[in-house]
Parts: C-alpha cells; sequence; structure tokens
C-alpha cells in the first residue's frame, strides 16, 4: 500500500500559528533527540517567522538554534520555509543576498528548503532555488493556495509544471488560511500530480474545519507527505494532530512509518509547554477553536490574530467585522493576492486603515510599492482607482524588482566590520537591522560578563 509520509510542524508553523512563534529553545530542547527517531519526513523547525521571533523576542540566535536542532536531530530531514526573494523578511532582497542566505541556511543544517512566493510569481522564486539545488538542498517549490477568478486549477498547473523545470524536487500546497476544501484539494492534487512527476506535499490549517477531510482527500488524489503537528499543539490555527492521521491512514492501509510511542513521548512534553502557554495568556484559547469565518473572508490564522491584536490597542476591536469584510475589497483591488506574508499584513493593515479613516483615504508604503510592482506581478489586474492613488501618470515595474537592487552582502559585511562575528551575522543584519544590533550588544553584553567573571575566577583561583 502507499507509504504518506509526515513533516512535523510544531517547532515552526504550530507554534508560529498558535503561540506568535514565541517558543525559546529551551522548551523544546530535550524532546529533540526523541523526535529524531520518530520516522518523520522532515522536522520543519527554521525560517517563517522563527528567525524574526528569535531576535525580536527571545534574544537567541537563529543560526545557533538551527545548529542545535541539527546536531540533535542527526537523522531526519530539517526542514525551512523560506519566502523566496523577501526570505524571512518583509520586503526583496538582492539575489547575492538570496545566494548566501540560502548557502548558509544549508551549511548550518537545512535539508529541505520549501519556497513559496506571496504572488506565485515565479520570477521571485528562481534565484532561491537555483541555489538550493546547487548546494544539494531538497528544493520545495510551493503553491500557495488561493481562491479567485484568476486561481484556476489549469494556471496552477502551469505554475507546477515550470516549477518542476526549474528544477524543485516536490510540489507544496501550501493552504495558509486553511480555506481548501477537500474537493478543492482533490481536483488539485489530481490537476498538479497529472502535471508533473515529483511528489505532492499538502499544507493546510485547521482555522476553518476542513482539515483533516481536506488532507484525506488529498491523499486519495494521490499527495505524497502531509503537515501535521504533534497532537497537543494542533488544531484551531494550527496544523491537523500527527497522531490522528497516523491512525487514520493506517485504518484505511497506508503505510505510515512513525514510531507511536515516540509520537506519544513528543506530545506528552509538550503538554506542560501548552499548559504555560495558556496560563501565561500567551496561548488564547480563541486560536484553538474552529472559526469559519475564514470560509468567507479568506483570513489565514496569524491574520486575523494580528487584527485582533490591532484592532484591540486601539480600542477599536468593535470594528472587527467591518475590517473583516473590507478585507476582500481590498483584496480584490490588490489583484487577488494570496493572502500570506507579506501580503496578509499589507491586505490586514490597509483593510483597517479603509475602516477606521476612510477608503484609501491612507494607503499604506507596502500597497504603494506592491501597486508599483516592487513585490512582483499581482496575480490579477489592480483596480484602477488604486492604481491612479498610487501611480498617478506613472507606469509599474514590469521586470523582476530585485534586478534593480545593487548587490549588498560584500558591502553590508565591510560596514560591519567586526560588529559581525560571522557571515550568519552580516545575514541577520540585513534581514533585521535595528533587531540585530540590539542582538550583537546583548550578547557583547554577555560576552564581557563572562569574560570578566572568568578573570575573577582564575584570580581567585
Ligand atoms: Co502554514
Amino acid at each position: 500500500m502507499k507509504k504518506i509520509q509526515f513533516t512535523e510542524t510544531v517547532l515552526r508553523d504550530a507554534q508560529q500559528s498558535l503561540i506568535a512563534t514565541r517558543m525559546p529553545f529551551e522548551d523544546f530542547e530535550n524532546i529533540l533527540a526523541t523526535m529524531n527517531k520518530a520516522g518523520y519526513y522532515s522536522i520543519e523547525c527554521w525560517g517563517g517567522a522563527t528567525f524574526d521571533s528569535c531576535l525580536r523576542y527571545l534574544n537567541e540566535d537563529p543560526w545557533e538554534r538551527l545548529r542545535k536542532i541539527r546536531k540533535a536531530c542527526p537523522d531526519t530531514k530539517l526542514q525551512m520555509l523560506l519566502r523566496g526573494q523577501n526570505l524571512l523578511g518583509y520586503k526583496h532582497y538582492p539575489d547575492d543576498v538570496v545566494r548566501k542566505f540560502v548557502e548558509k541556511s544549508v551549511e548550518n543544517g537545512i535539508d529541505i528548503i520549501r519556497i513559496f512566493d506571496a504572488l506565485n510569481d515565479i520570477r521571485n522564486l528562481e534565484t532561491a532555488v537555483d541555489e538550493a539545488v546547487k548546494r544539494g538542498a531538497h528544493a520545495s517549490g510551493t503553491v500557495c493556495y488561493t481562491t479567485s477568478p484568476v486561481h484556476t486549477l489549469e494556471n496552477y498547473a502551469k505554475y507546477t509544471k515550470q516549477l518542476e523545470e526549474m528544477g524543485v524536487q516536490s510540489i507544496c500546497i501550501k493552504d495558509m488560511a486553511g480555506i481548501m476544501g477537500p474537493q478543492d484539494a482533490y481536483d488539485l492534487v489530481k490537476a498538479i500530480k497529472e502535471t508533473v512527476k515529483i511528489p505532492v506535499v499538502v499544507h493546510t490549517h485547521c482555522t476553518t474545519g476542513l482539515a483533516y477531510m481536506t488532507i484525506l482527500k488529498s491523499i486519495e488524489a494521490g499527495a505524497d507527505v502531509i503537515d501535521t503537528a504533534t497532537s497537543c499543539l494542533s488544531g484551531g490555527t494550527s496544523q491537523p494532530a500527527t497522531e490522528t492521521l497516523a491512525f487514520t491512514l493506517r485504518q484505511l492501509g497506508y503505510d505510515v512509518d512513525l514510531d507511536d510511542k515516540v509520537l506519544k513521548e513528543v506530545n506528552d512534553f509538550f503538554k506542560p509547554v501548552r499548559a504555560k502557554a495558556l496560563e501565561t495568556g500567551l496561548l488564547n484559547p480563541l486560536v484553538m477553536a474552529t472559526d469559519t469565518n475564514a470560509l468567507n473572508y479568506q483570513i489565514p490564522g496569524g491574520m486575523l490574530s494580528n487584527l485582533v491584536a490591532q484592532l484591540t490597542a486601539q480600542k477599536k476591536l468593535d470594528k472587527l467585522d467591518d475590517v473583516l469584510k473590507e478585507v476582500p475589497k481590498v483584496r480584490e483591488d490588490m489583484g487577488y493576492p494570496p493572502l500570506v506574508t507579506p501580503m496578509s499584513q499589507m491586505v490586514g493593515v490597509q483593510a483597517t486603515a479603509n475602516v477606521l479613516t476612510g477608503r484609501y483615504k491612507n494607503i499604506s508604503k507596502e500597497v504603494g510599492s506592491y501597486v508599483k510592482g516592487e513585490y512582483g506581478k499581482a496575480p490579477g489586474k489592480v483596480s484602477d482607482e488604486l492604481k491612479k492613488l498610487v501611480l498617478g501618470d506613472n507606469e509599474p515595474i514590469t521586470g523582476k524588482f530585485a534586478d534593480t537592487l545593487a548587490p549588498a552582502f560584500e558591502s553590508t559585511k565591510s560596514e560591519l566590520g567586526k560588529r559581525a562575528k560571522s557571515d550568519e551575522d552580516v545575514l541577520s543584519y540585513i534581514a533585521f537591522p535595528q533587531l540585530a544590533e540590539k542582538f550583537f550588544d546583548a550578547r557583547d553584553e554577555k560576552e564581557r560578563h563572562t569574560y570578566t567573571y572568568s578573570i575573577k575566577a582564575i584570580k581567585e583561583g
């Protein structure tokens, strides 16, 4: 019987979706050696928001985290999520930076790089895919799933064919909002399987309650790998549960190569982590429930919690329904971008501004750049109103935006001088300058302490 493989997401997407990526390394350090024995296809543990969160909130070196995970999990493939030309940030980087980032990710321990572009603009994947393949990593070409008049099965299939020709070793369907219904999934997986020869991975979220059914129908249609999360951190805005799907698929006669005893150990380990997050309020029970709003509004879990946080901070939570209704309008005006980072933030912020201050009275800088073509090609047509407001009589960029950017790695490296202790530091700085500086300062301070302490210890004998 066909073998179905599992990617465990607890260290990246599950914790990103449920607790805003605030899980420090110490909270999972002691389970890594066990996870290494579970039989996962891969452990998704890096990229996405983990890099940002390490620097911003956890005072951790993201590269160091990766090396430690690598060391503890020598037998399991480590996977990261990369936003194509955006890397892990929110803007486009020049090609030399993208290449260096991919090179260093692989060197520090990444085996599989899932690469996507928020607009499914293939030009924004090219460089990252090319470098990943060159470095011997597995490049997984990703399709951001969304629904709109321009997102047809035919267009999706064509896109995956181009990705295969580009050299990716698998195709991932990324349903970040959990809006892909079982039949949609069946049709899409089937169309892709009929188009490409490489394995198909399905990634979805439980947000709307569709995920288990969607995964089952995907497998019926030929999907090879699924993304799941250990059960205590599954469901809601996270992935469906690893154990539940292992059980189900075995019952249906599929070959599942996971060790149930290990899966239980992993889950038992994370239960107190969840309890602590609930206690501190980091984990809001709301995000663990089913919310069918996304079926109408197409709001991914992370975006919904951001909107709630934004409106709460401005004491305007009563406007949530209006903002949710404004989101599809903004999205249509922007030519139907899939709601994934950074588009989800962009659309969310703009929809909020429209509701609070009047439609397009304040256009965010990011939406301006988007309309100018700085993020890539919009999947559909940008509305004339929005174009007129942003561009006036100018034309948007038609080429790949990163081609207009000057190489930045070597110049930043020499600019930083001794401040950066490695190429990895330079990349952290390029991705998040202020956060990296703050992190370098804290690290220097810590080293001074350790140094003083050891001198003292030597003197005191
Ligand atoms: Co996701």
